[in-house]
């Protein structure tokens, strides 16, 4: 069970130049959007009469992005986000956090896993989970409408095709890519294959603003953000 700490004994909490992402000065935070219950055992701390969840920079590849520098996080509170690749929810829970008066699209074609993500979804009614193969955007075009941002964390071959067809399908001017080197080409560096997803985007007309490496917590993994060219 997550410890909730008292604000007796919480280290100060204080925005951070991004909307809804907090810090103590260590750790990231967002504000919880259901008091009370943690989603993959974080921690809980209540100050100043809100409470917060730590955000893990080694569990959640966004937050590992806020912590190496990242600084184009195109995300407010009212946005619109359709999330590839949910999982069960550890990521996308910050995310709806801080799009708290947005909604947040999460696509995820692992039933095990999407069992999981109804059960965090249940308790944040922003997150509309949905279980479906984030290749084929006809297929959960009936529940999506046009949306601000793409976030795409699916870890198979073929990244950055996979966000050019839902942000074209969605009409999204942005997009956050993990690319995971290794799934795309285990024989070449990294940073070369960073370089080749960084070419198939602008082949599909979008541009790379920041690419952020996310070692060490997420070895041979890199955040790109990209908008509509
Ligand atoms: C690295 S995990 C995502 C972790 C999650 N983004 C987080 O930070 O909490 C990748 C997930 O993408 C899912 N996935 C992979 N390919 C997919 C596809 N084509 N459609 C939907 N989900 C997919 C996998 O089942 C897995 O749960």
């Amino acid at each position: 069970m997550a410890a909730l700490l008292s604000a007796m004994s919480a280290p100060a909490i204080q925005p951070t130049k991004f909307s809804g992402v907090f810090t103590d000065g260590v750790r990231l935070y967002t504000t919880n959007s259901a008091p009370g219950s943690a989603v993959y055992g974080e921690r809980l701390v209540s100050f100043d009469g809100c409470e917060y969840r730590e955000w893990s920079v080694t569990r959640s590849k966004l937050a590992a992005y806020l912590r190496n520098g990242g600084r184009r996080l195109p995300l407010e509170p009212t946005s619109s986000v359709l999330y590839l690749g949910a999982a069960s929810g550890t990521t996308a829970s910050h995310v709806a956090d801080v799009a708290c008066r947005g909604t947040v699209y999460c696509i995820e074609f692992s039933p095990r896993s999407f069992r999981d993500l109804v059960t965090v979804c249940e308790q944040r009614p922003n997150m509309v989970p949905l279980l479906a193969d984030a290749t084929r955007p006809a297929e959960f075009a009936f529940a999506v409408d046009s949306v601000d941002l793409v976030y795409q964390d699916v870890a198979q071959k073929g990244q950055a095709g996979i966000l050019a067809k839902n942000m074209k399908a969605f009409s999204a001017p942005r997009g956050m890519l993990v690319v995971k080197s290794r799934s795309e080409d285990v024989s070449r560096e990294p940073r070369e294959v960073y370089g080749m997803v960084r070419r198939q985007l602008s082949a599909d007309g979008l541009k790379v603003i920041e690419t952020v490496p996310l070692d060490p917590m997420e070895k041979d993994h890199a955040m790109m953000v990209v908008e509509q060219a």
